[in-house]
């Protein structure tokens, strides 16, 4: 469909504002539908992800008011969802399809979600098994353990779950439903993922505690909840939208970039931690606290790069940013590796695959591993033509690499980025 050629630039100089983020947006339609009371929510990302979710609770019966300022949820309290006469469409997004799994796991009627190619070849198995053990009725359609999934009414009981994998999305689908069992339940996963559920969740009302165990697990506990009550929101910028800015701003010459209104959560900034570990020149200013979330302006400028290592505990917290992180490492001296990512392939690409075909036809030297890669840098990227196989971030990520690179780029599929940042290639174009 939409190519886009992306031009080599250096000197990139002004302020860039970053749109809300994608994952305390699509919470807040969720709790906002599911408290008593309205819910007014500012800097809304308007991305196709946070569509989706809003469409579904549109279609479960909640008033979703959209003004150019803000967007105000008409919550109906915890059983005030009525049947939806469709499939609901969660389009590409995995958190819609997720988190509202466990949401509808404890609804007294029965629901059918379905999104796009990609979205419907992701595993779903991961909500499907905890789930079913609270006691839920959700089945595969087509029997993959992958969307289209038809949900049925249920009774919910309390768990004490240890998930696999630090996934936010499968913790929070337990979460959401716990608040509907008749017991506590509790989700342990291997690393702390990101808990802006578990503070979201707190400021509407919910019982919900949660800590990083001595062996470095993390353990939420949520109790049944009568009533959540509706909140004012404020969504700090998407921090995995700003990474694009803030590499933008170390790898091209002569640049000095101030990416303001960042969220900085702990469980979300392993970026800014990648960044300085890599040599980058960032520094924060204005930092401030909202609604529990952390936020914060960035100040980069252009800066040499060298490798590191990034594994472990520090993954969970810059899943999404990794293919962004993986062209820096291209740029930058010597090698480095990325590990314990095998989740990589399950997101709305298989990004190891992705990042390295994409990586290659520039020219960089990476070799693709069964959890992450390994890249030596050092190596001059050359313009190409980027596949970008529908994915926001692959799109982002090259379009980003194209600025350093030593011709024109093409990115296929461009329109891609409307998933999760709309403005991306115009707020490009404004600091160039
Ligand atoms: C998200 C969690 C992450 C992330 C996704 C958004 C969320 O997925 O990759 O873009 O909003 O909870 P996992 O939790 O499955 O790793």
């Amino acid at each position: 469909m939409s190519d886009r050629i992306i031009c080599p630039c250096k000197g990139l100089h002004g302020e860039i504002m970053i749109p809300g983020d994608k994952s305390i947006s699509h919470r807040s339609i969720m709790l906002g539908a599911l408290a008593l009371g309205t819910t007014e929510i500012t800097n809304f990302l308007e991305g196709a992800d946070c569509l989706s979710t809003i469409g579904c609770f549109q279609s479960m019966g909640i008033q979703i008011d959209r003004t150019p300022e803000k967007i105000i949820v008409h919550g109906k309290g915890m059983h005030g969802l009525s049947a939806p006469k469709d499939i609901l469409n969660v389009g590409n997004s995995g958190t819609t399809t997720r988190l509202m799994s466990g949401i509808l796991s404890a609804q007294d009627f029965t629901s059918v979600m379905s999104g796009d190619a990609s979205l419907n070849s992701r595993p779903m198995g991961r909500v499907i098994t905890p789930l079913t053990q609270m006691g839920a009725h959700i089945t595969s359609v087509n029997g993959d353990l992958c969307a289209p999934l038809k949900i049925e009414p249920g009774m919910l009981h309390g768990i004490d779950y240890t998930s696999p994998v630090a996934s936010a999305q499968v913790k929070s689908a337990i979460l959401l439903a716990g608040l509907y069992a008749d017991g506590e339940t509790s989700v342990t996963e291997p690393a702390l993922s990101r808990n802006h559920t578990e503070l979201m969740l707190k400021s509407f009302g919910a019982d919900i505690t949660s800590t990083v165990n001595p062996d470095g697990t993390a353990t939420a506990h949520v109790k049944p909840c009568q009533e959540l009550y509706g909140q004012s929101i404020c969504v700090p910028g998407d921090i995995s939208s700003a990474a694009y800015f803030i590499a933008a701003g170390l790898l091209t010459l002569d640049s000095e970039l101030l990416v303001k209104n960042v969220g900085i959560n702990k469980t979300r900034a392993g970026f800014l931690e990648v960044c300085r570990n890599m040599g980058a020149d960032i520094t924060l200013v204005n930092e401030s606290l909202e609604g529990g979330e952390p936020r914060a302006d960035i100040l980069v400028r252009t800066s040499k790069l060298h490798g590191t290592t990034i594994e472990g505990a520090l993954i969970p917290t810059l899943i999404d940013e990794i293919p962004m992180i993986a062209v820096m490492a291209a740029c930058a001296e010597g090698t480095t590796i990325i590990k314990d990512a095998a989740e990589l392939k399950v997101k709305e690409t298989n990004r190891i695959d992705t990042t390295t075909e994409a990586l290659r036809s520039m020219g960089a030297d990476i070799t693709p591993t069964d959890d992450g890669m390994i890249i030596q840098g050092g190596h001059a990227l050359h313009g190409a033509k980027i596949n970008s196989y529908l994915d926001h971030r692959i799109a982002m990520a090259f379009a980003i690499a194209a600025l350093s690179a030593d011709g024109d780029t093409i990115i296929h599929d461009s329109q891609c980025v409307d998933v999760s940042y709309p403005e991306f290639f115009e707020i490009l174009d404004g600091c160039r």
